[in-house]
């Protein structure tokens, strides 16, 4: 149990180097990213990474994501293959994680990659998230800064509501503008999607010239983080719905009478932007019932369904 009131820094020069004193010092500290806010700790120091999962109660079989300032920091921790290497220079910094083999002598704790022999890695596009990167100079594991099975944050605020008691520190960097988390792609053979996130398929595809297998079956994760229940507001959510039956709250998408609206003007990048705003504001008004628009299943839609799809999966 940390102190009463959540340490909320300015994303200055100051604030950035009192998180980076806080990390390094195997402390707990929140950071906005371009996709969702992540809860970051040393990920080569043990206690601190143990310290996120007793955060989040993020069961310890589920892997941490590290964030690096860059590709040849990634290449210290990790072997990239052309493709990687492709996908990397391209996408790189932004919302999409490279899992790849872990280097044995890399130093980043079991605890990170739960035992696996690979490591999710990326490099994200945000300013605050460089800036403490440049100012720690080492590896973050950072998921995302939420109780786990509940919705990801996208302001410092949702931060707060969430774990505020549990960590030390919060960077507050505004919205996040994807909104989404990252895309994850294995490389390890065949480039396999994992995840559907802020980096649409379609444009990962188009790089690298071939289609990705798809791994998003909920009853068999590869990333071991894809449960079926997930994102999950305290209403019950129903799907691809023409309207609000009585009692329900609508959280629509495109020019439709809704309580909540993704995007009047049914743009994907907005809706994707607004998404975990929306749940919140949910949870906030008490919706105990939620239905919801269809979203068309392409480009940031895909990210946008999957985490609707894990929101209304039983729990
Ligand atoms: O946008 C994002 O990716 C955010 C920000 C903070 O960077 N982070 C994030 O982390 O979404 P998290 O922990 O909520 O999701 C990480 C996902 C989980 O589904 C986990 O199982 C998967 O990555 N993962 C981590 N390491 C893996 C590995 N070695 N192999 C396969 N999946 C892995
Ligand atoms: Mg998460």
């Amino acid at each position: 149990m940390k102190s009463e009131q959540l340490l909320v820094l300015r994303p200055d020069v100051a604030g950035l180097e009192k998180a980076a004193g806080i990390l390094q010092g195997g402390g707990l500290v929140s950071f906005p990213t371009e996709t969702v806010y992540g809860l970051g700790a040393d990920a080569r120091n043990d206690r601190a990474v143990a310290g996120i999962f007793e955060a989040k109660g993020r069961p310890q079989f589920n892997p941490l994501i590290v964030h690096v300032a860059d590709i040849a920091e990634a290449q210290t921790y990790c072997a990239f293959n052309d493709l990687a290497r492709q996908l990397a220079q391209a996408f790189w910094p932004g919302a999409l994680t490279l899992v790849l083999p872990v280097q044995a002598d890399a130093g980043i704790s079991k605890l990170v990659t739960a035992g696996l022999d690979t490591l999710a890695i990326r490099v994200p596009d945000h300013p605050v998230a460089q800036g403490l990167l440049a100012k720690f100079a080492g590896p973050v594991a950072a998921p995302s800064a939420n109780p786990s099975g509940k919705v990801s944050p996208t302001t410092a605020a949702h931060v707060t509501a969430g774990l505020a008691r549990r960590i030390d520190a919060v960077v507050d960097g505004g919205a996040c503008a994807v909104g989404v988390e990252s895309t994850i792609v294995s490389c390890v053979g065949q480039p396999a999607l994992l995840r559907a996130g802020g980096i649409p398929v379609e444009a990962l595809e188009a790089c690298l010239g071939q289609s990705l297998l798809v791994d998003e079956d909920p009853e068999k994760p590869t990333a071991p983080g894809q449960l079926a229940s997930h994102y999950a507001p305290r209403g019950k959510v129903r799907l691809n719905a023409a309207y609000a039956k009585v009692g329900e709250v609508l959280l629509g998408f495109g020019p439709v009478e809704a309580d909540l609206n993704l995007s009047v003007a049914g743009d994907l990048t907005e809706a994707a932007a607004q998404l975990f705003a929306c749940l919140h504001a949910l949870d906030a008004m008490g919706a105990a019932a939620i239905a919801v628009s269809p979203i068309p299943d392409r480009g940031l839609g895909r990210a946008i369904n999957d985490r609707l799809r894990r929101a209304a999966a039983p729990r």
